[in-house]
């Protein structure tokens, strides 16, 4: 790689995203992907809109997206900015809005890709220590951020952990964090937990990200979008057009708003992903496993006896993928996302297996 490459691209470290293998009948729990197909409307959009006008560009402004996506949320158009794939929105904002003089502060356990957005824009990254039991230390958040700081970004729920914070915490941010702006990444926000989305109105430095990957299941589709005060959409919509005026594909566009029409198949996907998940976190407490209190469509568990890479590798010898994170203090964790409920049952009749007696 030397010679060619900018001393920067050595200098990052890329994230590593969970292993998408080509080996069919696997269950594949480690990805957080949705167990089950996208609405059929959004599917026939997609198919209708890859029949025509692939020529032409597509809308620069994703305007039918950022409309439909506006109207489910109460917000005005001006309110909203698309992206493809909501990595991509969150690369925008830490580009537009957080290289400071002060450092950006960010949970030390949280999406590891916050932590490459911050390398790849220079920007100085604080980490601060969630609690013992993987917790945002909220206060603690708080008071440093009043201090002075270049932002906040924070996932909720958070990841790999599942756990949520109730909004007044997210108020009390931002207010602590009033001269910057707090990122909160919502991407799992539909399967139980408070969105910020209807802060909006009250809060200028508020910028709330989804996707459509993981509750609208179309991770395939890579669509993502961010809300908050029009200022902040013009500084996003700035910094995606000095990258790439077209991130939205036709059929995305097309999809996307379709599936955000589809509310009843959306409806009752999540509520079949929540209750899979309360009936996943009951069975691997009876096999001695911790769990932590999820509002994701993901849980994270550690057995007390048994070695979480270990018990990776082993699930995956039973063509069962989880996702292990050789990081400092979740190392003996596993994240399993919530499958069909017969995947979920493969996977404690592996761990039955594999656990000793
Ligand atoms: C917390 C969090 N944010 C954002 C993303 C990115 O989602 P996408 O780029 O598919 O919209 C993920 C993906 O797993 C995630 O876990």
């Amino acid at each position: 790689m030397q010679g060619f490459c900018s001393p920067r691209l050595a200098a990052i470290e890329p994230y590593v995203p969970g292993e998408q293998p080509r080996i069919a009948d696997l269950v594949k729990l480690n990805t957080n992907e949705n167990p089950y197909p996208p609405s059929p409307l959004a599917v026939a959009a997609v198919r209708e809109a890859a029949a025509s006008g692939l020529e032409r560009y597509p809308d620069p402004d994703s305007l039918a997206l950022r409309e439909a996506v506006a109207r489910r949320h109460g917000l005005g158009v001006d309110q909203v900015f698309a992206g493809n794939g909501s990595d991509e929105v969150l690369a925008h904002a830490f580009f537009a809005f957080f290289r400071q003089p002060e450092p950006l502060l960010c949970p030390d356990v949280t999406y590891s890709f916050y932590r490459v957005y911050a390398q790849r824009y220079e920007i100085d990254c604080e980490l601060q220590p969630v609690d013992a039991t993987l917790h945002i230390d909220v206060d603690a958040l708080a008071a440093r951020a009043a201090i002075g700081c270049g932002g906040i970004v924070l996932a909720n729920p958070n990841a790999p952990t599942g756990i949520g914070l109730p909004l007044p915490r997210i108020e009390q941010l931002l207010q602590a964090c009033a001269r910057r702006v707090v990122l909160v990444d919502e991407a799992y926000v539909d399967f139980g937990g408070d969105s910020a989305l209807q802060l909006i109105g009250k809060y200028p430095n508020l910028l709330v990200v989804q996707t459509l990957s993981k509750s609208r299941a179309l991770a395939g589709l890579r669509v993502g979008f961010a809300c908050g005060q029009a200022h902040l959409v013009e500084a996003l919509t700035r910094a995606k057009d000095s990258f790439n005026s077209y991130p939205l594909g036709r059929p995305a566009i097309a999809g996307a708003v379709a599936a955000l029409q589809d509310e009843d198949w959306f409806a009752h996907n999540c509520r079949t992903v929540i209750d899979t998940r309360e009936g996943l976190a009951l069975a691997l407490e009876d096999l001695g496993f911790e769990v932590l209190p999820s509002q994701a469509n993901f849980l994270f568990a550690r057995h007390p006896q048994q070695d979480a890479g270990e018990l990776a590798v082993a699930l995956r010898g039973r063509a069962v993928l989880v996702r292990h994170f050789r990081a400092p203090r979740i190392a003996q964790y596993l994240r399993i996302s919530i499958g069909t409920r017969a995947q979920c049952e493969a996977l404690v009749q592996a761990l039955a297996a594999i656990l000793p007696t």
